[in-house]
């Protein structure tokens, strides 16, 4: 750490420069920020990045060993230390040690050929698809179907996560219980909302009349013998890898709904933008990798610059999603306060990640990005190609109004009324896809996934465990069991009012 030290000091030590002034002078800046992968454009040119500090912070990545740390993710080597486990994602996209890509390759195998069966109507006239999971185990098949499956007609998919009754009984009132295959996703198979929806699904089947509602239940799970001990057939179990995190996990079996919404081509052609990502990421010199610049990017507003926050806006329907995909990509996997050996960390992890949707939120939140007194680096998202077929103005305007904001964010206006001047200086990044499409969105989750990494490894904490999630389990299972008992006093009368 003593180098890392060293490197911060040198990162601190650059003298801060206005935007504006960096464009004046770095002639070369948009070609040494701004650039093309995988159908996807990254323009960092809009932050405070200069080649000075870039230099400074490939020094911190030397410092803290990011190369060793990336061939150890590929290499499948032990990466969550805290739970003696490898993160083998990549591996999934073909990227990782050859008999974990192999065992990921038998399991997709197996996954296609039972959405072929599916398809053939093996299970009976499936129409609809009701998903149960959460957190990793639904925010990836929420965001592929939303993204991608708007004009694709094939079946009817809902993705529940909740457990407020709410949001299952929506999905009972439209759907067929007997054209309906139930599938469970769960890394653990134990997460008590998921199993409490999925015994609901069950009853809400056998009470409108499906005789053996288990022969059209499909189970996603890396605990596959729990699923079979649920009481789900064991050629309907669509296992994946422990070491493949839940929040990393769209990729493996957990991707089921949307293979089976999507397509099995569609399904294949995301993998394949992804592995794009992860080759580049693997194979490109930091000054020019783009999840290590994103990296730089985040630790250098909310390390030297003390933002607390960042906030994603995607600038299309389709991806309205993204910022709750990211926030659990992000927030689970740095949210930490001790390194990976568990010394104190003694600057700050993740930032907090935030959203919506532009132009929405440009009517709602933007007032505070431009005058607020807090620094906020704002992530716009956009695709050059439009996803309606309504008057070209629609996209048009769409895109004028987000890269109108990344502008004015930067530049400002002064005004002798201070409420109504801009300061300016306020960075942000753009991401332009050519269009939204399953290579390009597959490649666009790889890059957040290596970007989350990449900060991970230049804070030295273990992005791939979560152990800040149990304590509220925890105690939810004891009010559960012990009811009023034993709790402080506030927590006890909140029991008492909503029980009695
Ligand atoms: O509680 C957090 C968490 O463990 C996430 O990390 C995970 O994605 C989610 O719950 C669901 O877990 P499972 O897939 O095991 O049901």
């Amino acid at each position: 750490m003593g180098d890392s030290a060293a490197a911060w000091a040198k990162i601190r030590a650059v003298a801060a420069t206005p935007l504006v002034t960096l464009f004046d002078q770095e002639p070369d800046r948009l070609s040494r920020l701004a650039f093309d992968e995988a159908g996807i454009r990254f323009d960092y040119s809009k932050t405070h990045l200069s080649a000075e500090l870039i230099d400074a912070y490939v020094a911190l990545a030397e410092a803290q060993d990011f190369a060793g740390k990336r061939e150890a993710l590929f290499a499948g080597k032990l990466v969550n230390n805290t739970e003696g486990r490898a993160a083998e994602h990549p591996a999934e996209r073909g990227q990782g040690a050859p008999e974990s890509v192999a065992r990921a390759k038998g399991f997709h195998a197996r996954m296609r050929a039972l959405i072929d069966a599916i398809e053939a109507e093996a299970l009976g006239p499936i129409r609809h698809v009701l998903h149960i999971g959460i957190g990793g185990s639904a925010l990836g098949p929420d965001l592929l179907m939303d993204a991608l499956g708007r004009d694709v007609d094939r079946y009817e998919v809902a993705i529940v996560s909740n457990v407020d009754g709410e949001a299952l009984e929506q999905v009972f009132l439209r759907f067929d219980p007997a054209a309906t295959l139930l599938v469970i996703a769960s890394k653990t198979f134990t997460t008590t909302e998921t199993m409490l929806n999925a015994r609901s699904a069950i009853a809400w089947m056998t009470e409108n009349g499906v005789e053996d509602p288990y022969a059209q239940v499909v189970a996603l799970t890396a605990a596959p013998e729990k699923a079979i001990e649920w009481g789900v057939d064991e050629t309907r179990v669509l296992p994946f890898a422990e070491s493949v995190g839940g929040r990393y996990s769209l990729w493996s079996s957990i991707g089921f709904p949307a293979a089976l919404g999507l397509g099995w081509e569609a399904f294949e052609t995301m993998l394949e933008g992804a592995a794009a990502m992860d080759r580049h990421f693997r194979l490109t010199e930091p000054a020019r990798n783009l999840p290590l610049l994103g990296a730089f990017v985040d630790l250098h507003y909310a390390v030297v610059k003390g933002a607390e926050t960042r906030a994603v806006f995607a600038y299309d329907e389709r991806l309205r999603l993204l910022p709750f995909y990211l926030q659990q990509l992000e927030m689970e996997s740095n949210g930490k306060r001790v390194t990976a050996d568990g010394q104190p960390l003694e600057i700050p992890s993740a930032p907090i990640t935030w959203g919506g949707v532009g132009t929405d939120a440009q009517h709602a939140v933007f007032q505070l990005l431009h005058q607020g007194t807090h620094l906020v680096p704002v992530e716009f998202i956009a695709a050059v190609e439009a996803g309606d077929t309504l008057d070209e103005a629609h996209h048009r305007a769409l895109l004028i109004n987000c890269f109108a904001q990344g502008a004015a964010l930067m530049a400002g206006k002064a005004n002798e009324d201070p409420a109504r001047a801009y300061p300016g200086d306020r960075p942000s990044t753009t991401i332009l896809l050519d269009r939204v499409d399953p290579a390009r969105l597959g490649a666009l989750i790889a890059y957040y996934e290596h970007r989350t990494f990449a900060n991970a490894a230049l804070l030295g904490i273990n992005p791939f465990d979560q152990f800040g999630v149990e304590l509220g389990k925890a105690i939810a299972r004891s009010i559960e069991s012990e009811g009023t008992g034993g709790f402080d006093p506030s927590t006890q009368v909140l029991i008492e009012r909503a029980f009695g």
